[in-house]
């Protein structure tokens, strides 16, 4: 039991594939997942640990935004001896260049944030995915015949803002999309040497304001978890 997780040791699988969403937790483990088990469910934030094609897996919120996501994994990292973290998230892209439900593979996270720096004494506003889980994820996607985008990406700490366009670290680090959590999971994953990457699905596309409905969301979501999924049967 950690802070705000309540498994017990060994509960938790080595890897762990992390959406925003608990419902989204709870919608694969209850669609891909065998055998599964509720381990915590402390604030809602729902984890479970089950079985895909013979090997365990552990499937768990981040919630949203820096702090939300760096808690979680830290405490997944640290307490329960998590190797790998695979975030599945949704983006919105910077450019009409990227199509709705489009997949990128983050290689760098650029961050206004202070988060690594205050936490970790890492300094810059750019973090890098960790590990050998970004190159599994394009190697995976190659032999499920998916196509898939490395790409740099914002991870922001604000949704709404007065100003639109592109904000400026996006521009200078050539991010084609924001989301919000990337940046918090790669500094901890660096500073703890672990493994860590982030796989998005492009959910709007901010110039033409085009959004994913909701009712097509499940159905969107549904290559990037079996990526994810795929990629973990090889940690
Ligand atoms: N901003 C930040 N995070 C997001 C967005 C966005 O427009 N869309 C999906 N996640």
């Amino acid at each position: 039991m950690s802070v705000h997780i309540a498994a017990k040791k060994g509960e938790i699988a080595k890897t762990v594939l992390q959406p925003g969403d608990p419902l989204r937790a709870k919608y694969i483990a209850d669609n891909f997942l065998n055998e599964v088990k509720l381990v915590s469910q402390t604030r809602n934030i729902f984890y479970f640990t089950g079985i895909y094609k013979g090997k365990e897996i552990s499937v768990g919120a981040s919630g949203m935004g820096i702090p939300s996501i760096g808690i979680y994994s830290f405490e997944l990292f640290t307490e329960y001896e998590v190797d790998t973290i695979i975030r599945i998230g949704t983006c919105g892209a910077y450019t009409s260049d990227l199509k709705l439900f489009d997949l990128l593979n983050v290689e760098n996270s650029a961050s206004e944030s202070t988060y690594a720096k205050h936490a970790w004494g890492i300094e810059g506003e750019l973090i890098k995915n960790q590990g050998n889980a970004f190159g599994l994820i394009n190697e995976t996607a190659k032999a499920l015949s998916l196509d898939i985008q490395p790409t740099n990406i914002h991870t922001s700490d604000i949704f709404y803002r007065k100003e639109e366009g592109i904000p400026a670290i996006a521009t200078k680090y050539n991010c084609s999309a924001v989301e919000m959590e990337a940046f918090a999971l790669f500094a901890n994953a660096q500073y703890l040497g672990k493994n860590a990457a982030t796989i998005l699905t492009v959910s709007d596309i901010i110039p033409t304001r085009e959004q994913i409905s909701a009712d097509q969301r499940e159905k969107a979501l549904k290559p990037m978890i079996e990526l994810a999924l795929e990629t973990a049967l090889q940690f």
